[in-house]
């Protein structure tokens, strides 16, 4: 293929994957199947990755990312990014309402929006391509993240529709819905990483990741509220909002005209309760006069248009009595410092206990022993310290100090460069951190021991029954039979006696047994490394197939799985090195746990394929796919997954990919039927 060649076929794919996408977002209709697309982004992708140079900005590979930024740029807005005045109060929505019809003596509209929780972001388009995306920053200039916001899918890359001015700039708010924070936040402790405080920080963060892979998994989501531009040719915002619609972008159906300050008060009421329903946090509504023309007569103040003005609901809020600190110790080490408040009605629960994230968010609040806190409820479903009600600190009263040693095991705290958190060093012998490994070891996503939870593995390392994971598998029934404890729930004060009667013991040990058939890459989840959560332990169990080839594999062999980048490496690495933990893994072994991917039982059956490697693609007449795979392997070749030019056949069969074909035949790479594949092993079909 010719460079002009490749060119304008890079320009028509992307056109084409564009537009079908643009149909099936936008108007719910696929006009290809899901193979024929796929088909045609490999194509863009290997085109792509041979002419870079003609690489388009609206390509759709780029919502996959791929682009590091070391350095976001710093671009001048080319209109200011304004904020809105606030109100806390229906009185002063309503004095907003009597100034404005002060000044404007004719009938007007509103139109009401939700105030969005996440981070404002600018998005230019030229002749329909988005062109730069740009955070607000202090709102005259801020950073370019285009590359990080092509990841996110509801950003239309290309618009398409009539009347599309050949500049205009569109606003909206990222936001990461609750699922997806819920999840990350799951992953984070799975790995043992420090919890991100709300969504709005995430989205955030996350805009500002350096690798836009890392963006795309994040799953962010953009709603549009605002659009700008020269001699654009709409009355109202409500119209605006509307051709948005049309060409693509995701407006959220929220919004409503109104015409009367009644109706919105109506709109105000609604949401205030309706908005804990969105996927989405809301902290307020806007309020926005709707025709353009009032707009401007209202104009600007130096910080804010005169035209709009947010209204911020009521968090709910109480002021409680903190009656002590109290400091808990993670899997990992990280110590987590929880308020003991005295018990308080927010919201229809009752709240004991808040978190304090952290030493820094203690020393930000400046809160003393014996303070009086704010708390506040948001669509969090964990209550949140707020502030200190300082007419209530007793005089002379202490800053809260952050412990120096581990409140468990005495052992001096260390921090870790460049994170909030303080670590117990005493990963061995710590109590707390030995219970959290053994519940991350016993959980339903790891070995499913679910009839061991609920205060059970409290009572067990109390009695000096397990010390390691590995040690439930040693348990008897008359170990177990008849052992008690009473155990205090400290969110809710419930004192719940657990007692191990014979049918709990006798699903206990049914549950330990089944774990035995839990497959390797749960095990390898299981024994808590690091950073490595259920993702990352499937990937190394695949690469690696068992338990000694990690062991043994060096830094640099991890890093040769796919995904596994430094930091994972070096704490799979460091974990091995411990003795103690080879030991604990051999006890597990011996207990009978799988420490190997199940293979299909192989037997050679010649060496007539040896040093020669395959990829195998399509559909099959005589053998399905891991048969053929099998069947490679037991006559000495491999299987790769890519066509490069170090391989030697492509097993072809029907409906395959062009685009691996014709890379196989720009790469003089061999390419065979299935009967020219039997022929090589000496055998027949059928
Ligand atoms: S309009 C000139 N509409 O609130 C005013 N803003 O304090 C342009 N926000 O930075 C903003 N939802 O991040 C507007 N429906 C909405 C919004 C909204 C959330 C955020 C936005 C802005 C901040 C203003």
């Amino acid at each position: 293929m010719t460079e002009s060649q490749a060119q304008s076929r890079i320009n028509e794919l992307t056109e084409k994957i564009n537009y079908y996408n643009y149909r099936y977002y936008q108007d719910s209709i696929s006009e290809i199947s899901d193979y024929d697309f796929d088909v045609l982004l490999e194509e863009l992708t290997g085109l792509e990755k041979q002419f870079p140079q003609f690489l388009q900005p609206d390509s759709p590979t780029q919502r996959v990312g791929g682009t590091i930024t070391k350095n976001f740029a710093s671009v001048k807005h080319k209109y200011p990014m304004l904020s809105l005045g606030n109100s806390y109060s229906e009185e002063e929505i309503k004095d907003f309402d009597t100034r404005i019809r002060r000044l404007i003596d004719h009938e007007f509209e509103y139109v009401c929006e939700l105030k969005f929780d996440g981070v404002a972001l600018s998005l230019t388009y030229k002749n329909g391509v988005l062109e730069r995306a740009v955070t607000r920053g202090d709102g005259v200039q801020g950073d370019d993240i285009t590359a990080n916001a092509r990841t996110i899918r509801s950003i239309p890359l290309k618009i398409y529709g009539d009347n599309i001015p050949a500049e205009f700039e569109v606003r909206g708010e990222v936001f990461m819905p609750w699922k997806v924070f819920e999840q990350l936040n799951q992953m984070r402790e799975d790995i043992g990483e420090a919890l991100m405080a709300n969504p709005r920080n995430a989205a955030s963060g996350t805009l500002k990741l350096q690798d836009s892979t890392e963006v795309a998994k994040r799953q962010l989501d953009c709603y549009i509220y605002y659009l700008l531009g020269e001699n654009l040719p709409y009355q109202t915002h409500s119209q605006s909002m509307e051709q948005l619609t049309k060409w693509g972008f995701q407006v959220s159906p929220t919004y409503r005209v109104c015409k009367t300050i009644e109706e919105v008060m109506d709109y105000i009421h609604y949401w205030d309760t309706e908005r804990f329903n969105l996927p989405l946090g809301t902290d307020g509504i806007v309020l926005k006069v709707n025709a353009f023309e009032v707009q401007q007569e209202l104009g600007f103040t130096a910080k804010s248009p005169r035209w709009a003005i947010a209204y911020k609901y009521k968090a709910l809020a109480a002021a409680t009595p903190l009656e002590s600190v109290s400091y808990q110790v993670g899997r990992t080490g990280a110590v987590t410092p929880v308020a003991n408040l005295k018990a308080v009605l927010l919201a229809g629960t009752t709240v004991r206990r808040a978190s304090l994230h952290n030493a820094n968010e203690i020393a930000r609040l400046d809160i003393h022993e014996g303070d009086t806190l704010f708390i506040e409820k948001g669509g969090e479903i964990i209550p949140k310290v707020t502030g200190v009600d300082l007419t209530k600190r007793n005089e002379g009263s202490a800053p809260v100090q952050f412990p120096t040693t581990c409140p468990a095991c005495n052992t001096a705290l260390v921090r870790i460069p460049g994170e909030a958190a303080y670590y117990c060093p005493n990963e061995l012998e710590c109590p707390p951190q030995i219970r959290g490994r053994i519940e991350h070891f016993i959980q339903r996503k790891a070995m499913n021991m679910d009839s061991l939870g609920e205060g059970k593995i409290e009572l067990l390392y109390d009695k000096g029954l397990v010390h390691s994971p590995a040690d439930l598998y040693k348990l008897s029934y008359n170990q177990l039979f008849g052992l008690e404890k009473v155990i205090t729930n400290p969110d809710t004060g419930e004192v719940r006696r657990v007692s191990f009667k014979q049918k709990t013991v006798e699903n206990m040990l049914t549950s330990i047994e089944k774990s035995k058939a839990v497959p390797f890459d749960r095990v390898l989840f299981a024994l808590g490394i690091r950073y490595v959560g259920a993702t990352v332990a499937a990937k190394l169990a695949a690469y690696f197939g068992n338990i000694d080839a990690i062991y043994q594999a060096t830094v640099e062999q991890l890093m040769q799985a796919p995904e596994i980048g430094g930091k994972i490496a070096e704490s799979i690495a460091r974990f091995f090195a411990e003795p103690r933990n080879v030991e604990y893994i051999q006890q597990l072994k011996e207990a009978g746990v799988q420490m190997q991917m199940e293979m299909r039982e192989l037997v050679m059956e010649s060496n007539a394929l040896e040093g020669k490697s395959f990829v195998i693609s399509g559909v099959f007449v005589h053998f399905d796919r891991d048969v053929l795979k099998d069947k490679i392997i037991a006559n000495g070749g491999k299987v790769l997954s890519g066509v490069s030019g170090k391989l030697d056949y492509l097993l072809a069969g029907e409906n395959m990919g062009p685009s691996k074909l014709e890379k196989a035949e720009k790469l003089g790479v061999k390419i065979i039927s299935e009967q020219d594949f039997l022929t090589m092993i000496g055998e027949t079909a059928g």
